[in-house]
Parts: C-alpha cells; sequence; structure tokens
C-alpha cells in the first residue's frame, strides 16, 4: 500500500515521515514512529553535547530495527549550534539519514553527507529554496505549507499550492506536508505529487509523545482557530499553539518591544516546562492548523495505521467516481 520513491529510498514501509520536534522527538517517539512504519526523526538541537546525543541514538536502536533520521537544525537558536559536533557521531554511529531544516541549505554540510553515504533530504517552505536544496546534492526535499505547525517562514504559501509547484520544479522526490492530519490530507499530498508526508501535529496526542497528558487533553480540545503565528517581527516566523503565552508574545511584538524581551517570553526553557509539567500557559509550542483535526489520544501505530486505511478507502472510492 502506498509504495514510492521515498519509501524505498529510506526502507520504510509508509511514505509518511514523523516530523522532528523540538524537545519531543526523543528516543521513544523516534522509536514509535519508526516501529509503526513511518520514519521518525531524532532532534539533535536537544541534546547538549556529544554523549547525551550519541546515548540517544544507541537507546533508539535498543528499541527498533527500523530506519530511523536524525535532524541538524539550522534555525537561528538561542544556545548556539554546532552541527559538526553531531555531525561527528552521526558518522561514528553510522546514521544513514540525515533532515535538515532551516532558512538556508545545508551546503557547508552537504559534501561531508554525501562523502559518508548518508541520504541528505532538507525541509524548506518555498520553491526557490527547495531548487536550492536540490543544488547542494539533496536526495529528496520536504516542503511544508502555511499550515505547518512550527517554522512557516515568510513566503506563506499553503500546502495545496506549495507541493505541486516545487514538484514541478525539482527532479528529487518531494516530501510535503503542513495541516495534514488523517488519511484525507495524506491521500490530498501524494495526489500533489509528493512521494511522501510529513505530519507532526496529529502525533502531539500519540500515546508515546512524551507530553503531559494534560496538554494532549488541550489540543484535542483545539480547534484549526487556535493557532498563531509568532516571532515574525524578529524573522524568525512560526505557528503555534493560542494560549497565554504566545498571545503575550504576539503582545510583545505589536508593541515592538525589543528583541531580547521577545525571545524571553518564548523562551525553549518555559516550553519544556509546560510539556513536562502540563501548566497549559507556560510556555509557547509549536502547533499546526491541522491540530482541528486532531481528535483522539491513541497510539503511534493505531494513528498511522488509521490514516492509511482511510487513505486506502478514499482512494477505492475515488476510484469509482
Ligand atoms: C511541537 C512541534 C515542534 C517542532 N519542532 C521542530 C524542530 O525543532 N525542527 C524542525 O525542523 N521542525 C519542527 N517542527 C515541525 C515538524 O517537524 C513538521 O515539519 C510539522 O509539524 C509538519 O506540519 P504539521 O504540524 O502541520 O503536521 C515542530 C512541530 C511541532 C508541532
Amino acid at each position: 500500500m502506498f509504495q514510492t520513491k521515498i519509501t524505498e529510498m529510506f526502507g520504510i514501509q509508509y511514505p509518511i515521515i514523523v516530523g522532528t520536534m523540538m524537545h519531543i522527538a526523543r528516543a521513544e517517539m523516534v522509536a514509535a514512529a519508526s516501529n509503526a512504519g513511518a520514519l521518525g526523526i531524532l532532534a539533535s538541537a536537544i541534546f547538549q553535547n556529544q554523549e547525551e546525543f550519541r546515548e540517544e541514538i544507541k537507546k533508539i536502536r535498543g528499541l527498533t530495527d527500523k530506519p530511523f533520521a536524525v535532524n541538524l537544525n539550522l534555525f537561528p537558536a538561542m544556545r548556539p549550534i554546532d552541527n559538526r559536533e553531531y555531525l561527528e557521531v552521526i558518522f561514528k554511529e553510522g546514521i544513514r539519514i540525515v533532515e535538515t531544516s532551516g532558512y538556508r541549505a545545508p551546503e557547508e554540510l552537504a559534501k561531508d553527507l554525501k562523502d559518508q553515504g548518508i541520504l541528505l533530504v532538507h525541509k524548506c517552505v518555498g520553491v526557490r529554496y527547495a531548487l536550492k536544496a536540490q543544488s547542494v546534492g539533496a536526495n529528496a526535499v520536504t516542503v511544508v505549507g502555511f499550515e505547518n505547525g512550527g517554522a512557516v517562514g515568510v513566503l506563506d504559501i499553503t500546502t495545496l499550492c506549495l507541493v505541486p509547484r516545487v514538484v514541478d520544479s525539482v527532479k528529487i522526490p518531494v516530501i510535503g506536508g503542513g495541516g495534514v492530519a488523517d488519511g484525507r490530507g495524506f491521500l490530498a499530498v501524494l495526489a500533489l505529487g509528493a512521494q511522501g508526508v510529513i505530519m507532526g501535529t496529529p502525533f502531539l496526542v500519540a500515546e508515546e509523545c512524551p507530553i503531559h497528558p494534560r496538554l494532549k487533553r488541550a489540543l484535542i480540545e483545539a480547534t484549526e482557530l487556535d493557532t498563531m503565528i509568532l516571532m515574525r517581527s524578529i524573522q524568525n516566523s512560526y505557528r503555534a499553539w493560542v494560549n497565554e503565552a504566545s498571545k503575550k508574545v504576539a503582545e510583545l511584538e505589536k508593541a515592538q518591544a525589543g528583541l531580547e524581551e521577545i525571545v524571553r517570553a518564548g523562551a525553549a526553557e518555559k516550553t519544556k516546562r509546560m510539556i513536562q509539567d502540563g501548566d497549559l500557559n507556560a510556555g509557547v509550542l509549536s502547533c499546526g492548523q491541522g491540530v482541528g483535526l486532531v481528535k483522539k489520544i491513541m497510539p503511534m501505530k493505531d494513528i498511522i495505521e488509521g490514516i492509511v486505511h482511510q487513505a486506502e478507502e478514499l482512494r477505492q472510492r475515488l476510484a469509482v467516481i
């Protein structure tokens, strides 16, 4: 069912990528995704040093023998990230798939990754960025539309328009997403020409997702109206769940507060606390518009199989129209 160039390239059962998530995409989450037939992506930026990062990779290997990937963060970060340090571990540990995400293509990393025979996927939000990723040697490109949970850039192109534009513009396989939360969206993105579908927000309510149950329940109550774009004033736009912390950031931006004050209001430490303690207004959480379609806390495997089965039924129904 749904065998594509991406399932073939990564050696996975379904063309589903469980998007990397800061604070969240740790071993349990990544292994749950990969064990369910999708591709899990470990967020390297969570780890403070090489040792912690290496231990987490080992932990994943103890939990799954299925393929998984590692994300290298190219976005601006409060804690300066030296991706070379992560790369050393990636090489030593024999990681086969690396995803980069950020406002620029991974020019300086691409050659080393290719030399090691590592598959490189770059995640971005526009045709010109996808072309650049292809030109530096990416094996596949992921594009996410404006509905996306997390970084949205500045182009504001919806998934429905962005995916086919990128498919028509590049020669490498495209993974599309942003706002996909069920079999209908999954099939739609494949129909747009993508060879794989990335989702993040729907997996925030997976049983294996390490966020507080109170936060999962709040996300289930949320609708498509409950997200907003933050940090645009400081060139770091991302879509987040609407709560007191995100409203505060938006207020500060509107009042043209200083960079430091805005960054402090949206600080990663507060998000971490919210995720752990379930204090619903403590921090800012990335979240896509697809949250309106998320209705039940379920094991990762059931979410993924539910998406694939719904898509298969829909495909058969459409075939006879
Ligand atoms: C809570 C959360 C945290 C995220 N953190 C990151 C991150 O650290 N790096 C990154 O490249 N993408 C991050 N993303 C984006 C996802 O990897 C993925 O691209 C996105 O969730 C797909 O769109 P969707 O949420 O509409 O399904 C995050 C998304 C969410 C919901």
